[in-house]
């Protein structure tokens, strides 16, 4: 069982509250100034990735008290509970166990007596075959040609993280055009069937439930558009696959479970990337890319596990981000990673983070009186800059960022890759500085600004600066590098939850809008005026009614 600690209750959050009104006035150009060890001290090299927190508002006693924090809510012990499959996720009575997909170090992991590791690895080794006979043209649609399209019908977590990697790793590619479908809204599946061949598309049903309605109903469009080009039900055998803990409903659906790559009720929906959910990444950029992801993500499992908190990646983002949260009410947090091919990554831990500590109840079923999950947003730069920037440098809040960028591209055009990292570099700089009155007065002088409009320019020109920011610096994206900062990120999660005394690995919030909508299909599957819901939502279906 998790520890029931309320964190606002312990004696370093006393401790930080105090420590708030110190830091909170102090610019963090004179903590520079101040101290020339800082960007060492505040630093952490783990591989090919090197993670700098020094511009954010803290110095050595916030983070001896933000680690205090993390010790006092007991975080070790549910470090330790999370990777031996106690059933942390209470809620749903289920072990969390994504580290056991990409657990390469052949420790035996057990979940009710049973050692997981050898399910996992046969259902490895078996996308392993299935993507080697695709790839390599041997595995056949129902006209006897080799596959040349994949589709990934999922939502959520059976899209997001699939997405987020394949376009993350496109350098790594294969002949395989890989497609995602997920929006119930028909022009999702229908715009992608425009695209692709039915001779030669192989479709991956993804779904945890094997019960969710958009994936469902995208699924049997696409088995009937495959019917209608002249196939016969027993090809819907070569052309449709599941990944699904359900086998029954994999069954019922058509599709034979020699054709399904289970997976277990112990991972999570948005954590499930390094399950069978992985096989469009497999097909993509074939199976020995993806253990590199695996790898990669393994390590940074190792790093948060047997790395003292002080020098830990995950238990200090989690910490910055908590320091923000909680003390200087910063309502949300941005994810600016400067690498077009990592554009979708901010999407994809938009849900492994809202999904995750999005709750207002706490692990004793009680309200919380503090804030929980953030909101995170973002998009690549440069782009963003041309954007909404300007709100971060100049609005009236304060929004923690994470900059992330890889020191080598892999596609070296001209200049570009050193005109974008001028851009990293730049941004995280001017947002900690800013520029003062003085800077911007000697400025416009210098560009021999009459005196009279120098006073009415330069307040809008100053720039307050102290803003803070993370900057992850990569050698590369590559597989393991991408594996390793995809693990750092969740249990970045994972820490943030403990401390805030939620559980992280469940998502009853999303039901509710679910079950309303399944009450309201019938009714919107006749045309007589409805009157059982409020005015509003009345209102708002009958006038569809007249306007379908
Ligand atoms: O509605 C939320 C959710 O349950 C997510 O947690 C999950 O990733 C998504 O739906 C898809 O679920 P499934 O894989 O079961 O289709």
């Amino acid at each position: 069982m998790l520890p029931r600690i309320n964190f606002t209750e312990t004696q370093a959050y006393k401790y930080l509250s105090n420590h708030y009104i110190d830091v909170a006035p102090r610019h963090l150009k004179e903590m520079f100034r101040d101290d020339p060890d800082r960007f060492s001290k505040f630093s952490i090299t783990f591989g090919d990735i090197l993670f700098d927190y020094s511009k954010n508002r803290i110095n050595d006693t916030t983070k001896a008290l933000l680690v205090q924090l993390a010790r006092e809510c007991q975080l070790n012990d549910a470090i330790k509970a999370m990777f031996t499959g106690e059933a942390i996720n209470e809620t749903e009575g289920r072990a969390v166990l994504h580290t056991a997909l990409r657990n390469q170090g052949g420790e035996p992991i057990t979940v009710g007596g049973k050692d997981v590791m050898t399910e996992v690895k046969a259902v490895l080794a078996k996308m392993q075959a299935f993507s080697r006979k695709v790839i390599g043209g041997e595995w056949k649609g129902y006209t006897g040609k080799a596959i040349s399209d994949v589709v990934n019908i999922g939502i959520g977590g059976s899209d997001l993280g699939p997405v987020m990697v394949t376009e993350a790793l496109r350098p790594y590619k294969n002949h395989l055009n890989v497609h995602f479908v997920s929006n119930v809204d028909g022009t999702h599946i229908t715009e992608t069937l425009k695209r692709v061949n039915p001779e030669t598309t192989l479709f991956l049903v993804a779904s945890k439930t094997f019960t969710t309605q958009e994936t469902m109903a995208n699924a049997h469009t696409a088995r009937q558009w495959l019917l209608d080009s002249g196939a016969s039900p027993a090809d819907i055998a070569k052309h449709f696959v599941a990944l699904s803990t359900n086998g029954k409903a994999v069954a019922e659906f058509g599709i034979d479970t020699q054709n399904m790559f289970e997976f277990w009720d112990w991972v999570g929906g948005r954590y499930s990337l390094w399950s069978a959910i992985g096989l469009s990444i497999v097909l993509s950029i074939g199976f020995d890319h993806f253990e590199q992801l695996l790898k990669g993500a393994h390590a940074a499992d190792d790093h948060f596990r047997n790395t003292p908190f002080e020098e830990n990646i995950p238990v200090i983002m989690a910490l910055m981000g908590i320091w923000y949260n909680n003390f200087f009410e910063a309502e949300t947090h941005a994810i600016l990673p400067y690498d077009q091919y990592l554009h979708r990554f901010a999407a994809y831990f938009q849900q492994g983070d809202m999904e995750s500590n999005g709750k207002y109840v706490d692990r004793n079923g009680m309200p919380v009186d503090y804030q929980t999950g953030p909101i995170i947003w973002g998009e690549p730069g440069t782009n963003g800059q041309h954007a909404f920037y300007q709100l971060i440098h100049q609005g009236t809040k304060l929004i923690p960022c994470d900059f992330i960028a890889p020191a080598q591209t892999h596609n070296a055009v001209g200049e570009h890759h050193t005109l974008l990292l001028s851009n990293f570099f730049a941004q995280t700089e001017a947002l900690m500085n800013g520029k003062d009155e003085d800077e911007v007065t000697a400025e416009l002088e210098a560009a021999n600004v009459p005196a009279e409009k120098i006073k009415h320019l330069a307040p809008f020109k100053v720039f307050e600066g102290n803003r803070p920011s993370n900057s992850f610096l990569l050698k590369k994206v590559t597989p393991y590098t991408l594996g390793s900062l995809i693990a750092l990120y969740e249990h970045k999660i994972f820490v943030q939850g403990i401390i805030w005394n939620i559980f992280s690995f469940d998502q009853w919030g999303v039901e509710l809008g679910k079950q309303l909508a399944g009450k309201i299909l019938p009714e919107l599957r006749h045309d007589d005026e409805v009157q059982s819901h409020d005015a509003s939502t009345n209102g708002l279906i009958n006038q569809f009614k007249r306007w379908r």
